[in-house]
């Protein structure tokens, strides 16, 4: 916690006169820069310059859940709530298979709106059409029956971030309906099932401590998921936590070096909410260790309906086409996107 806390100081290292402001070393290394330099050479050991693609279907946007830091959630009524058809959520499929993504994300607010058969319609339909591709879901919190449906339809990974190790801190980020308990068993389950696993946590979001943060940490180490999300809290105006600080694009930065350490193995992405806090975000988390990135797959009519946070980028028309985008982004820093499913390895 000491070292989470250090770190994500700014200038926080009597070194830091040897070094320039762009983290150059001239005759010594800031701490923060050791640690950079340690995590992305990790990476670079393991992955090469590849950066995997996950194209993201947010193919719902009703929640039943209050979350006190989400956009989407129920209590929010100036949200334009809408719901993907089967065939949209195909068509973004198909239309992504072409743009080179070999692994499709659905994920959506927990939407009661589709049953569970629904859901295991939609997975084995795109499993029929593209064989040769990954189906994760990002669907929330269900029963273990329900979770093996979906397992048995085809759906190979699940992403669900426990949001915070901390009971009392996550009883401070949401409503006493939703149980940390609940989320935790969740997870196991998934694990068991047989799923590629992703969890994570909002770095900077209300209330949370360097302890808090390297609770996660260890909560990660015991659970050993394959991917690991993280990135910034930013709020959003029509939530309780409208006024509430964001998180820092330094200290998620030295959240994701330290994930890149723990899990050398590990699928990370750098995330669009990293994106939308700093223009070169999304980059700036590759130099870090992070190795995935998830451009929206979604139809650019739902793109803004989908707002988890204040200004959420690639929402707009320009962003048709997330991929070529990311494409020369990434290259600009010595980075490749590659075609590929991007699986974890043991
Ligand atoms: N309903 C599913 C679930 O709960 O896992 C998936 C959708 S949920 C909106 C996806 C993630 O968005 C959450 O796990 C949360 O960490 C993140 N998120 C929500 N509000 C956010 C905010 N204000 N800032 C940053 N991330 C946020
Ligand atoms: Fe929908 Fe949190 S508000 S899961």
């Amino acid at each position: 916690a000491e070292a989470i806390e250090v770190l994500s100081m700014t200038q926080n290292d009597p070194l830091c006169q040897n070094t320039n402001m762009s983290g150059d070393s001239k005759d010594v290394l800031t701490d923060f820069e050791y640690l950079r330099t340690k995590a992305y050479d990790l990476a670079h050991d393991r992955f090469g310059n590849r950066i995997y693609i996950r194209g993201l279907i947010e193919f719902t946007n009703i929640c039943k859940n209050d979350c006190y830091y989400c956009g989407i959630r129920k209590s929010n009524s100036h949200v334009d709530r809408y719901r993907l058809t089967k065939d949209q959520i195909l068509a973004c499929a198909d239309e992504g298979y072409v743009l080179g993504f070999r692994t499709f994300v659905l994920q959506g607010g927990e939407d009661g709106g589709f049953s569970d058969g629904a859901i295991a319609d939609i997975v084995r339909c795109i499993k029929e059409r593209h064989p040769d591709c990954a189906v994760t879901l990002s669907f929330g919190e269900h029963s273990y029956e329900t979770y093996k449906l979906w397992r048995m339809a085809g759906a190979d990974r699940y992403l669900l971030r426990h949001e915070t190790a901390n009971r009392k801190h996550y009883e401070r980020l949401h409503p006493e309906k939703m149980s940390y308990d609940n989320r935790v068993r969740c997870l196991y389950n998934l694990k068991s099932l047989g799923y590629q696993v992703g969890s994570g946590f909002m770095v900077g979001s209300p209330y949370q401590t360097s302890v808090n943060l390297a609770e996660d940490l260890h909560f990660l180490a015991k659970l050993q998921p394959q991917m690991i999300g993280i990135g910034p809290y930013v709020p959003h105006k029509e939530t309780p936590f409208a006024k509430m600080e964001q998180g820092t694009v330094r200290q998620t930065l030295v959240m994701i070096s330290m994930l890149r350490l723990m899990f050398p193995k590990a699928l990370i992405p750098s995330t669009t909410s990293l994106g939308t806090i700093a223009a070169d975000g999304r980059e700036r988390g590759f130099m870090h260790g992070a190795n995935v990135v998830m451009p929206n797959l979604s139809p650019v009519s739902v793109r803004k309906k989908y707002e988890l946070y204040d200004n959420k980028i690639c929402t707009g028309e320009e962003s048709a086409q997330c991929r070529g985008c990311l494409d020369r982004r990434a290259e600009a820093f010595g980075f490749q996107i590659v075609v590929d499913r991007g699986d974890y390895i043991s």
